[in-house]
């Protein structure tokens, strides 16, 4: 059975109790795999990046199926030859509901000009899926299009082609959007307004009142550290301080899920500080965060999983622990009291030395031992060696320029 066919699940006749009752005949079709017709063009799932599981998007189709078709899933023949290989990152296999944003194919255009005529293809079959209870970093160089992705994600702008779900519905349903708490890349509140008005009024828009949405204003604020301000006017705070009211806004209907463009943008070290807990705490009480930086440091320390764009594509997909788990590089060696006999040996066998204050530093690639013999030979101290392994940046600057 191919994509987009379909076949006669099931055919029943239901013959009424009474005499005159005419049967009633109902025809169950049911379709293949496919969870969104435009995905007709979409690659085969084997195609998918690492983080996009096959086996999950598979599931995730079958349950929308389940849902359209009244015969409820049903083993086909796509499926029994279905090649599910198991989660290779160590984590426990998770369930299609955990899948809590799929995304296949996703692409836009813009056409801009007069006539129409510039066309920027902003993301270019972009792929992946965001699991439930996970910190998932959405990296890129400037123009790779990360927002353009999350605006389609969340329905403010309509893909090109492709889609995507989110908690199983199609993408700016209102069902999906309700359970989600969004920090836009460049937010927008309106200048007389106050952080605590603006927040409050984001809960009220939830659904919040009275005394609960007051409370819950104060408690948001104050985690963003913003609540020394709180009744100060918009016009009136810095760029950090908005961008703390607006993450407040994002937080304050306790969302199953935040999707975030660049929280950390604008912050001192103290707020990254701040919103890196946020992100850790939000993940504790079940939360799901999604969220793109440039940072890549804070990236490396919440992320379990990172997606990283290049030009509008996936280049890099998995988990952090997979994707950083290369054998060391190299060694960093920081010896005291070189003299230039050593440093003559060394240089024979081919380091670089740097001195810094009273110290010398080298690279070793490979078995640093000729190193520290030398050294010890000629009465030098091995202050510091620190193996180092490849870091996102290493992986970044390698895959995302
Ligand atoms: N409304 C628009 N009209 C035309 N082109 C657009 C529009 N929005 C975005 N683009 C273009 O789409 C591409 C991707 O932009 P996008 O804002 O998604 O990048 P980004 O990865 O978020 O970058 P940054 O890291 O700078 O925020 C860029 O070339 C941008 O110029
Ligand atoms: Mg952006």
């Amino acid at each position: 059975m191919r994509r987009g066919q379909a076949w006669i699940s099931r055919v029943s006749v239901r013959v009424g109790s009474k005499p005159a009752q005419a049967p009633s005949f109902s025809i169950v079709v049911r379709r293949t795999r496919n969870l969104f017709p435009t995905w007709a063009s979409a690659p085969p799932l084997a195609a998918l990046p690492k983080v996009a599981r096959p086996e999950v998007v598979a599931k995730a189709e079958d349950r929308m199926e389940a849902t359209e078709s009244e015969a409820g899933p049903e083993p086909g023949p796509e499926d029994a030859d279905e090649d599910r290989p198991a989660p290779s990152d160590g984590s426990r296999p998770r369930t299609d509901e955990e899948a809590l944003i799929v995304v296949r194919d996703l692409r836009k255009t813009f056409k801009t000009g007069l006539l129409k005529q510039k066309v920027v293809d902003a993301v270019q079959g972009v792929s992946f899926v965001v699991h439930r209870g996970e910190i998932v970093g959405f990296l890129g160089p400037n123009g790779s299009g990360k927002t353009t992705t999350i605006k389609m994600l969340l329905g403010l702008i309509a893909p090109t082609a492709g889609d995507a779900s989110m908690f199983g519905h199609p993408i700016g349903a209102q069902a999906a959007r309700r359970r989600i708490g969004f920090l836009p890349e460049n937010p927008y509140v309106f200048p007389s307004l106050t952080p605590r008005e603006f927040v409050e009024m984001s809960g009220r828009l939830s659904g919040m009142s009275g005394k609960h949405l007051r409370k819950r204003t104060e408690e948001v604020l104050d985690r963003t550290g913003v609540l020394y301000a709180a009744d100060r006017q918009v016009r009136r705070l810095s760029k950090g301080m908005l961008q703390r009211s607006a993450l407040g806004a994002a937080m304050i209907a306790e969302p199953d899920m935040l999707i975030l463009d660049e929280p950390m943008s604008g912050l001192d070290p103290v707020g990254r500080k701040q919103v890196r807990d946020i992100i850790f705490e939000e993940r504790d009480a079940g939360r799901t965060i999604f969220f793109s930086s440039h940072i890549l440091a804070d990236v490396e320390a919440l992320c379990d999983h990172v997606v990283i764009l290049r030009k509008g594509k996936v280049v890099v997909a998995g988990s952090m622990s997979e994707l950083l788990a290369g054998d060391v590089r190299h060694t960093e060696v920081t010896l005291a009291g070189v003299d230039d006999a050593l440093r003559e040996v060394l240089e024979e066998l081919g380091y670089e030395l740097h001195a810094r204050a009273d110290v010398t530093l080298l690279e070793v690639k490979g078995d640093p031992s000729d190193v520290l013999r030398a050294a010890l030979e000629h009465g030098a101290r091995v202050v510091e060696m620190v193996p180092r392994r490849e870091t996102l940046e290493d992986l970044f600057m390698r895959q995302a320029l």
